[in-house]
């Protein structure tokens, strides 16, 4: 008997077929890079209920309600944009390669297609208009139509340095019956891991079996720390201080919506989908800028039910290390005073990182530092 979540809406998805006979499809859609990660996690079950790019029914329910049409909890549009000029070649029910680069990873059964309201995803999705933000800057830029229908992942895209800390969730299901963990704690990131992410996933590991870094290495924004640098930094950091018996890296190849709450919700779903009980919701989690209130994606959480989610959140408060305190602590259990607390933003720390200089310990581990800024000296003299 397992112990671990059932997938979201009750079946892993498994759309992959190498064999699947494209020989007589002649149409084509490009994809952009966040299309094809969409694709293959759509193709490998990650965002299992979905089968395919949505629908309009479903693309509108999701961005009113964070439903899909038939209820099933969803909070992130999943589209496929195309230009006008594309849309008019379309015939619903035809097949059409979807490709990348010139190399064709996957098949469209195309339903129908449909001109969204931009600006309301952007504003019900994102919560702003503002073309600041990465994420609706990013929306605006996709448009104008969105193609939906069933699709075939025909090819996976290679995973380069990522190739052994890729496991779909079918693996991760696997390997977590195999380590005998009843409760497992998926962690999101998109960041190098700081001593307050550490402190975090080890309270969470506290009361659970194990403990899932799952650091997103899609599509982010240019200032983020590069995907590679940071995957040195987490081995370097697990190999340290973790225990290995009760810890597993694995990535999520999602792109980065910086939805902040919607977000949250959207990667605890996935969580859930790589077989995690729990999942870990921070301070402004997937926030970007200004636009979300510290805790609003943990206050989102209170639209669902624990039981209709399927996993339950974990929330921490603000965590740093506390000089009087002398150790990790948080707003809920420190009394000092900020002076005390060393607390740095990410564009802070980006900054001393990209020039070399060391952020202390408390705020740090030491062989994370060193990977990193070596890390960013070569991204930035290549
Ligand atoms: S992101 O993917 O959520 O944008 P980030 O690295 O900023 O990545 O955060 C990863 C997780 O750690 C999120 O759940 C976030 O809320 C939490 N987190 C980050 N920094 C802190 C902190 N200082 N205190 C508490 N939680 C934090």
């Amino acid at each position: 008997m397992s112990f671990l979540p059932k997938p979201h809406g009750g079946k892993l998805v498994q759309a992959y077929d190498p064999n699947y006979d494209i020989s007589h499809i002649e149409k084509e859609i490009k994809m952009d890079a966040i299309a094809l990660s969409d694709l293959e996690l759509i193709g490998v079950g990650l965002f299992s209920p979905l089968t395919g790019f949505l629908g309009k029914a479903d693309y509108e329910s999701v961005v009113t309600r964070m439903r899909l049409a038939d209820d099933t909890i969803w909070s992130i549009p999943i589209t496929l944009p195309v230009s006008y000029e594309v849309a008019d070649t379309l015939v619903a029910g035809e097949e059409v390669k979807l490709s990348y680069e010139n190399e064709v990873y996957g098949v469209i059964k195309v339903s129908e297609w449909y001109e969204p309201d931009l600006s309301l995803e952007a504003r019900e999705v994102y919560k702003t208009e503002e073309l600041a933000h990465p994420g609706v800057k990013r929306l605006f830029e996709r448009g104008p139509v969105y193609v939906a229908g069933e699709i075939v992942l025909v090819k996976k895209p290679e995973k380069g340095v990522f190739a052994d800390v890729w496991l779909e969730p079918k693996e991760t299901r696997a390997l977590f019956e195999e380590k005998g963990w009843k409760t497992v704690v998926g962690f999101q990131t998109r960041n190098p891991i700081h001593r307050a992410h550490e402190y975090i996933q080890k309270a969470a590991l506290e009361t659970v079996d194990g403990l899932f870094v799952n650091p997103l290495v899609g599509e982010t924004k240019s200032d983020d720390v590069p995907a590679e640098v940071r995957l040195k930094s987490y081995r370097v950091l697990l190999d340290n201080y973790y225990p290995k018996e009760r810890v597993q890296l694995g990535v999520y190849p999602a792109a980065m919506r910086y939805a902040g709450p919607r977000e949250a919700i959207f990667h605890a779903i996935a969580r859930k989908n790589f077989g995690c009980t729990h999942f870990i919701v921070g301070r402004d989690h997937a926030g970007v800028g200004n636009y979300y209130g510290t805790y609003d994606a943990q206050h989102i959480f209170r639209n669902f039910t624990e039981e209709e989610l399927g996993i339950k959140p974990l929330f921490f408060e603000h965590s740093f290390y506390c000089k009087k305190c002398d150790g990790m602590a948080s707003d809920k259990t420190c009394p000092h005073g900020k002076e005390d607390r060393v607390i740095l933003s990410g564009t802070k720390v980006r900054e001393m990182l990209r020039a070399g200089i060391q952020p202390p310990s408390t705020f740090s581990r030491k062989e994370v530092v060193e990977v990193l800024i070596e890390g960013m000296r070569e991204k930035t003299t290549v």
